[in-house]
């Protein structure tokens, strides 16, 4: 799976990289670093957590 970050809608909220630091990076001004995140099977379900914690939904789940 991967996750697509709207980063047009990201406020820097950081509850994606409180609930999944290993997953999603945030950049020096703490917005969402990086477009398209990469998510290897043992870690979907961390991710699926750090992507509901975000209050913008600029967090998409991609299902391949
Ligand atoms: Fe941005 Fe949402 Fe994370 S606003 S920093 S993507 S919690």
């Amino acid at each position: 799976m991967k996750i697509k970050a709207h980063k047009e809608k990201c406020s820097g909220h950081a509850r994606c990289a409180v609930v999944a630091p290993n997953i999603f990076d945030l950049d020096d001004d703490g917005y969402i670093a990086i477009g398209e995140i990469e998510v290897s099977p043992e870690n979907e379900a961390m991710a699926r957590r750090g992507v509901r914690a975000c209050p913008e939904r600029a967090l998409e789940i991609i299902e391949e």
